[in-house]
């Protein structure tokens, strides 16, 4: 089937934003995000019931609208329908994963359940043949998880390392609260960083110089409210930007460290970079610098699809169908624990 137009509809609805995409082949032919930012920002994270009840309500017409931008398509042209069955959240994932199913089965199409880890980690890659997909290291940054990951080729993955407690994204997110910062706190910092000195502030650079490839950021996340309790509301609005570069620079240093030392480990000259947090300005940049000295070849993902997309459901879902894997049987439950399948441990 491989280079064939198949074209597959996937439902991203694993957290706070409703995804809908088309791909045609590999190629993406319709995107759309539906964001319910705003609705969770007063509570300064996402509520769970809210999410649903919306993915309930956005879904339908943002399906619609993805048939329309693909080219007016109907039903009957679409050859398999996808959804994210884990992880995330329960019944977040239950809404996608129910219309894709109910469409699947009105249509009489195959359905698959995607693991959203996957759709990040092969996110870089977005669009391309699987020939293109090197053997390589995959770091994924996002805001419920932190993984470093050996990629042999499609299915068959290595685990490396994790975070030990907080995801780099939750780090971002909970540092951010403490600053004063709207919900989701990542592109706030990131914003604010640019203008400050990330060598104002001494945060820890926990785990690094050890010799596990694991990760840790909760006491990062516990020397920023010290520095925090040392200080009056407005000294810490005088130097917010420093506050925010240096907390950046702690988490930035990290990943890179130990991204490239990964690739050290396993002898490999890729690496490939996804997840939320993938779209900070620092991380690109510091990563372009670590590889460019390393001789790795880095494949970053493209900014439009760091954070949680459709695109990258569907790309899964297209690989499976192209390799002419088995579809999900209806009965498959969603799994908001869902580890990675085909993951080796490290
Ligand atoms: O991949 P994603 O959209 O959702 C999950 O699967 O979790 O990642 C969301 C996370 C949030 O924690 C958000 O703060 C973080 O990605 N994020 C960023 C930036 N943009 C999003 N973190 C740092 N800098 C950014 N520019
Ligand atoms: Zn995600």
């Amino acid at each position: 089937m491989a280079g064939s137009t198949t074209r597959v509809l996937a439902i991203e609805t694993s957290c706070d934003e409703t995804a809908v995409a088309i791909l045609n082949g590999r190629a993406v032919s319709a995107s759309l995000i539906a964001s319910q930012i705003d609705l969770h920002r007063p509570y300064g994270g996402v509520v769970p019931e809210l999410a649903s009840r919306n993915h309930n309500t956005a879904l339908p017409p943002l399906i619609e609208k993805a048939m329309a931008d693909a080219g007016d398509l109907e039903l009957g042209q679409i050859d398999a329908f996808c959804a994210t069955s884990g992880p995330g959240l329960a019944s977040s994932l239950l809404i996608g994963n129910t219309f894709a199913k109910t469409l699947a089965v009105a249509s009489n199409r195959p359905f698959f359940g995607v693991n959203h880890l996957e759709g990040h980690l092969l996110s870089p890659f977005l669009g391309s043949p699987l020939e293109k997909v090197p053997h390589h290291v995959g770091l994924v940054v996002s805001g419920g998880h932190t993984l470093l990951v050996e990629v042999f080729g499609f299915g068959q993955y290595r685990l490396l390392g994790t975070t030990r407690d907080d995801a780099a994204g939750e780090a971002f997110d909970k540092g951010a609260k403490m600053l004063g910062l709207p919900y989701p706190g990542g592109p706030e910092i990131d914003q604010l960083a640019v203008r400050g000195d990330p060598t104002a502030f001494d945060f820890p650079r926990s785990m690094l110089g050890h010799r596990s490839l694991d990760f840790s950021f909760s006491g990062l996340k516990t020397s920023l409210l010290y520095q925090l309790e040392k200080m009056s509301p407005e000294e810490r609005q005088t130097v917010l930007p420093n506050l925010c570069a240096s907390f950046q620079a702690a988490i930035v240093e990290v990943l890179t460290t130990k991204a490239v030392e990964a690739c050290r480990e396993t002898q490999n000259a890729h690496l490939a970079v996804s997840g939320g947090v993938s779209c900070n300005s620092a991380l690109r940049s510091a990563l372009k610098t670590a590889c460019a000295k390393a001789g790795i070849a880095l494949h970053l993902t493209p900014p439009a699809w760091t954070t949680d997309n459709a695109a990258m459901i569907g790309f899964v879902g297209a690989l499976a169908l192209e390799e002419g894997r088995d579809p999900s049987a209806l009965e498959e439950d969603i799994d908001p624990n869902l580890p990675l399948a085909g993951l080796k441990p490290a």
